[in-house]
């Protein structure tokens, strides 16, 4: 959750969703994990609200949870932990070090901490295989309190699903017989991800196109199978992410070298400069730079960069990435710096503040991803007016249109024709999509290269430019629309809780 901890687009949405949520008026709380780094950072200053509760994992294995917390504005975080596992966790690389003990623990502990502060919620929003145990166990240790209570659960990337032995379950005190293909096996193993989707009421992926692609075989990860029977049981949704357009404001934000807005772009010019000037690096006149913030790995299209890169250093488009990931990527990345200098660069770190440079001062921003459940860097990206270059997949798709006519809905990424299934829910893009950057289809280099050579044809064309500049600045990716979206399906899954609760009774 950011701020506390981060590694990805996970915490910034569990940061700002449930703020968004708040100002509806609703009483949201937010947990996670009690990790070493938000222990023992001493500007957090957590209060403590629960010491020493008994948290059974199983009828024979009991640990002792701890539960501290901090409210900055309406949204109330609870960070849980104990004396194994989290407290572990000294840097953010880590924080998906711990092994499954460690989730089991946590989703026994969710539930009763909630038992303990007496506080019942109306709905519980799971996040990823992390918490894929939780709505199993609110069925099926069905703790009479919980009732009543709805479960969501959302898929931030069907790629990653938590597969263990089935000692898992007997570790859980859950009974060999939930271990079937309808519930939670597959392929032999407890999946924790679908064991999620199975006993939540309603489930949800980031973006609309995403939602449909997962249920192909090509994006399915496997599970296409369930997704499109939750599909087809109007249970899988797509709601695209926003971002908190305070904390990503280029007219406020005190990281970057000058502000500037929509109104008045021209400022953004200092930004290069700084960016430039941070790297220790020449610009070539005339050429555009493009930047990229992100995971080194595969499903970020980084192969596509090293197999393109001859042809965009020719263009002239120099290029600076910055991320951790894949020692293989960045052992080529440090090799492609040695040999074109000029054109390219590589940050091998985690650094907020070369970020905020790299997406204020940069051109192009890069996501040639093979897949983008959302993708929050485009969104970033447009709002310091840095115009993305993406593949057509889940989020991009959604966000980023290289012409003004095109609908998410007759986009020709999709590779299925299922319609969305939001009926009932407010549409996600009521906006227009004009055009605020550059897409390509196929994960192919060249494909990718003659993409970026378009949108340097037209960084070319000051006039053409500033019009792409200004759209992508206007582009409206704040929560509102989407946190209403999510109101909304809240409420869905709370009712057909109930009313499957009355059938029963
Ligand atoms: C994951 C996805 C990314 C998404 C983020 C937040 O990191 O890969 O596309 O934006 O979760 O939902």
């Amino acid at each position: 959750v950011s701020p506390y901890a981060k590694v990805g687009g996970l915490a910034d949405v569990a940061g700002s969703l449930p703020t968004a949520l708040a100002k509806f008026g609703h009483d949201v709380r937010t947990v996670m994990p009690l990790y070493k780094i938000v222990e023992t950072n001493p500007d957090l200053k957590l209060k403590t609200v629960l010491s020493d509760v008994k948290v059974s994992i199983n009828p024979w294995w009991h640990k002792r949870a701890n539960v501290k917390e901090k409210q900055p504005n309406g949204v109330k975080t609870y960070f849980i932990g104990t004396d194994e596992w989290f407290n572990e966790v000294d840097k953010s690389e880590k924080i998906y070090a711990p092994g499954v003990d460690a989730y089991l623990f946590f989703a026994q502990a969710v539930l009763r901490m909630c038992e303990e502060l007496n506080w019942i919620p109306d709905l519980i929003h799971c996040n990823d295989w992390h918490t894929g145990m939780i709505p199993v166990l609110l069925r099926e240790q069905a703790n009479e309190r919980f009732s009543e209570t709805g479960i969501l659960f959302t898929i931030h990337n069907l790629a990653y699903q938590g597969e263990f032995g089935i000692d898992s379950l007997d570790k859980l005190g859950l009974s060999r017989e939930l271990f079937d293909h309808h519930r939670l096996e597959t392929y032999g193993l407890v999946n924790f991800l679908k064991s999620g989707c199975a006993y939540a009421d309603a489930v949800n992926t980031v973006s609309e196109s995403y939602s449909r692609e997962i249920q192909t075989p090509e994006y399915g990860c496997r599970l296409d199978g369930m997704m499109r029977h939750l599909a087809d049981n109007g249970k899988l949704h797509g709601i695209p992410n926003g971002i908190d357009q305070d904390e990503w404001n280029p007219a406020t934000d005190q990281r970057i070298a000058a502000n500037f807005d929509a109104d008045h772009p021209q400022k953004k010019a200092k930004c290069r400069e700084a960016l430039f000037k941070a790297l220790n690096w020449e610009p070539i006149g005339g050429a555009p730079v493009a930047g990229i913030v992100s995971r080194l790995s595969e499903q970020k299209g980084m192969d596509l960069i090293l197999r393109a890169a001859k042809r965009i250093f020719e263009l002239p488009v120099q290029i600076v990435v910055q991320g951790l990931g894949d020692p293989w990527l960045a052992n080529e990345f440090r090799k492609l710096q040695k040999r074109h200098p000029k054109h390219f660069r590589f940050a091998q770190k985690f650094d907020v503040q070369l970020a905020q440079n790299v997406y204020s001062g940069c051109d192009l921003f890069l996501m040639p991803s093979a897949f983008e459940p959302c993708g929050l860097g485009q969104l970033i990206a447009m709002r310091y007016g840095t115009i993305p270059v993406v593949r057509a997949t889940g989020g991009l798709a959604d966000t980023v249109f290289e012409s003004g006519e095109r609908s998410a809905e007759s986009g020709q990424h999709t590779t299925d024709n299922r319609q969305p299934t939001t009926q009932g829910l407010p549409s996600a893009n009521c906006q227009p999509q004009t055009h605020n950057g550059f897409v390509f289809q196929n994960r192919d280099h060249n494909e990718f290269a003659d993409c970026v050579k378009r949108a340097a044809n037209a960084f070319a064309n000051k006039s053409e430019w500033a019009k792409i500049v200004d759209s992508a600045m206007r582009s409206d990716h704040s929560w509102t629309v989407s946190a209403a979206r999510y109101e909304q399906l809240y409420l869905k899954c709370i009712m057909s809780k109930r009313s499957n609760e009355a059938k029963a009774s």
